[in-house]
């Protein structure tokens, strides 16, 4: 049976077993799915290993993304972009292949919630891994503005310049800040110690659209404090968890899984409805 896996560490409360089985289950792919967690030093040896036995694809999670992005025969376009892969393919001429889904996740998943990209004015918070990989595909979709906010000023006027030719990109530092904005994206680190980016509450405003890359099974840090602040629309990653897999299934298996009915369930696996 064809074998697939996710590398990570921590990985063993990784979700990706779970989707990518039912994805299998619903397009009727013969494949299994499990989890890796090598030390941070034997990432390269036990991605060699795993190709070397049979397996045909993987993803890559935190803290792998660069390692992988170094250890790849080729990137895919997006993958450059990103700097970082978070799924490899093993092609039919043996190539290992490095792909990145997570930014299209999250367009798939912004979309799927209605969300209009087409000139929009976007702010995106954070300027690390995650901003990077999201940016590509955010100005793909035309919106009339994006502007970089980050604690570490310098960092978001390297990504901005760095983007800058694929459109209307600009850093900013959260003191300089204007509105409207019509979406909000963090995708700093913040929520995981429960802390805030340092947002003034005057740019959140009722038709605001409020994203937050992460997710839990309860409102995470920033979207609890959106919401106090009057945001009615809030979404959270768990959406973008399940479409980066659908594209990641997609790249592998050339068969597009339905995510709806995979979300639901994943939210029932996780106790959210
Ligand atoms: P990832 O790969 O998930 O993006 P990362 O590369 O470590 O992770 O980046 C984390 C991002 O969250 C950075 O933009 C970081 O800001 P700095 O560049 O100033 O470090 C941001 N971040 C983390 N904690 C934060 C906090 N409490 N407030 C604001 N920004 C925070």
């Amino acid at each position: 049976m064809d074998r697939y896996l996710v590398f990570g560490h921590p990985v063993r409360h990784s979700k990706s077993p779970f989707i990518h089985t039912l994805f299998a289950r619903q397009t009727q792919q013969e494949l299994e799915y499990g989890l890796a967690e090598p030390a941070v030093d034997e990432f390269a040896q036990a991605l060699c290993t795993f190709f070397d036995q049979g397996g045909k694809g993987c993803n890559v999670t935190v803290p792998f993304k660069e390692q992988a992005f170094a250890l790849v025969d080729r990137l895919s376009p997006r993958a450059k972009r990103a700097g970082a892969v978070n799924t490899i393919k093993l092609t039919d001429d043996g190539v290992l292949l490095g792909d990145n889904t997570d930014g299209a996740g999250l367009v798939a998943d912004l979309k799927s919630h209605g969300v209009t990209l087409a000139d929009s004015r976007i702010l995106l918070l954070g300027a690390g891994g995650a901003a990077r990989g999201a940016l590509a595909p955010l100005l793909a979709e035309l919106p009339s503005e994006l502007v970089i906010a980050n604690r570490t000023h310098t960092k978001a006027q390297q990504l901005a310049a760095e983007f800058h030719d694929l459109g209307p990109v600009t850093a900013q530092t959260y003191e300089q800040l204007a509105g409207p904005f019509d979406l909000v994206i963090n995708s700093t680190s913040a929520s995981l110690q429960g802390e805030l980016p340092p947002l003034a509450p005057a740019l959140i405003h009722t038709d605001i659209a409020i994203y937050d890359m992460m997710y839990s099974a309860s409102d995470t840090a920033f979207i609890s404090w959106a919401k106090q602040h009057g945001a009615s629309q809030t979404m959270d990653g768990l959406g973008m968890l399940v479409e980066q897999a659908a594209e990641a299934f997609t790249v592998w298996r050339g068969i597009r899984p339905g995510t709806k009915q995979v979300l639901r369930e994943l939210k029932r696996n996780l106790g959210v409805i």
